[in-house]
């Protein structure tokens, strides 16, 4: 398990000049090695440069990128709350199942009292456990079975 003050969070929006950089970084340094194409899962090479946002995991120098969230965010068209969507999401397979998936999900979490959701693959057996041990539901009737949902609202429920 990786200890929290090994790692760092960078939170970086669209809208800064460095997105681009850190982007590129990422797929260079991450994504490239989970496409389906080198035996991953990732199918969407190009997602993070569509992001709202980056949520990068670094080690305690900011020097390597260990994970990244990609992070869209939206107000749903039907309930008009706000959610977070992540697009992708990526661990380096050097540090994989240390908790560092978990902690960028237990970030935004914690750091957003909103709706959390994504969309897994029907192959992606992993993701669907991982995020189904975080809280997430698979969709149901109408929703799509691979769209999953963190209900924040729901969870307030619970603790009140
Ligand atoms: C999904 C992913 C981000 C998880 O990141 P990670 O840092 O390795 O995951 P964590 O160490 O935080 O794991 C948290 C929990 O998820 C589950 N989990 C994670 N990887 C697992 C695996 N390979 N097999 C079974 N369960 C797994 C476990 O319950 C784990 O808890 P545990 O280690 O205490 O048993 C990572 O596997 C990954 O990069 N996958 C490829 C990209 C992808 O498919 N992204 C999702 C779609 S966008």
């Amino acid at each position: 398990m990786i200890c929290h003050s090994n790692i760092k969070y960078l939170y970086i929006g669209k809208e800064r000049d460095i997105f681009e950089e850190y982007a590129n970084r990422c797929f260079e340094e991450i994504i490239k090695e989970n496409l389906r194409s080198k035996g991953g899962m990732l199918i969407a090479p190009r997602a993070i440069w569509l992001a709202d946002f980056l949520l990068i995991v670094t080690d305690k120098t900011y020097t390597n990128c260990l994970g990244i969230a990609a992070v869209n965010k939206r107000s749903n068209p039907y309930t008009f709350r706000d959610e977070l969507y992540i697009t992708q999401i990526a661990v380096k397979n050097d540090y994989k199942r240390l908790g560092i998936g978990k902690s960028m999900v237990q970030e935004l979490i914690d750091n957003h009292n909103c709706d959390i959701t994504c969309q897994i693959n029907d192959f992606n057996t992993v993701s669907q456990v991982f995020f189904t041990n975080l809280g997430f539901e698979a969709g149901s009737g109408e929703d799509h079975p691979y769209f999953y949902r963190r209900n924040y609202y729901k969870s307030l429920k619970k603790t009140y």
